[in-house]
């Protein structure tokens, strides 16, 4: 019998670019990760629908039906167990999780952010990236502490800064790469080749993997 695929929840607050990818990376029944369950803390979504249009169980847990950080954390927690969730992807998700929720979810809950971590985290990475003048930018998926935008890195991707950029063409260029390192960091995860020692990812027993950087992508 084939080995049973690891029920991942993908939180989301928007679009759901990376919610898209994911799940037509997990369509492959040889993915080791299923999108069993998607939640939004925003009732307008978008990415809700694509769940909904792929027969994804979802949930909106927002602030106008449970009022305090406490309260809609307790009530995420009670949706993502009840779905049976075991691994859970930030995609998009654009709140900050208390130390307690994270802390009992450790190592299980995977984020994606637009710079190249530990540079740019928090909001506004492109323009900030622009500001600084750095030549290369890019992505990363990494396990998620309580610190913002912190935690053992699984993926970076790294895309070059060009002359003209603006803070949405470099904005576009990183997402095709995000597009990229989401899929490969849930398949590293679920199929257990990636694993926290130390606070380093370890792959395939080594520090380094060469399949989890990806450099000079095509533009
Ligand atoms: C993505 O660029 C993601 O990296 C970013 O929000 C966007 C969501 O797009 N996340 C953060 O900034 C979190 N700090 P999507 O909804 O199309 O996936």
């Amino acid at each position: 019998m084939a080995e049973a695929r690891t029920r991942t929840a993908v939180l989301i607050s928007g679009r759901g670019s990376n919610l898209a990818v994911l799940i037509a990376a997990a369509a492959d029944a040889q993915f080791p990760a299923e999108i069993a369950f998607v939640l939004s803390d925003r009732a307008d979504a978008k990415g809700l629908g694509l769940a909904r249009d792929h027969g994804i169980p979802t949930a909106v847990i927002d602030k106008a039906t449970h009022g305090t950080k406490a309260e809609m954390e307790a009530a995420f927690d009670a949706a993502l167990r009840d779905a049976g969730t075991e691994l859970i992807c930030l995609a998009g998700f654009m709140r900050i999780l208390s130390a307690p929720f994270v802390d009992s979810w450790r190592d299980r809950i995977l984020n994606i952010h637009p710079s190249l971590l530990p540079l740019f985290p928090g909001l506004k990475t492109h323009e900030r990236a622009l500001e600084a003048g750095v030549r290369i930018h890019g992505a990363t998926v990494h396990f998620v502490r309580a610190e913002m935008d912190a935690g053992p890195i699984v993926t970076q991707g790294a895309v070059p800064v060009l002359d003209d950029d603006t803070p949405d063409t470099l904005a576009d260029r990183v997402l095709g790469v995000e597009h990229r390192i989401f899929p490969l960091a849930l398949d590293l995860v679920a199929s257990g080749r990636a694993s926290v020692k130390g606070e380093r990812v370890i792959i395939d027993g080594a520090a380094m993997a060469p399949d989890a950087a990806l450099l000079s992508p095509p533009d």
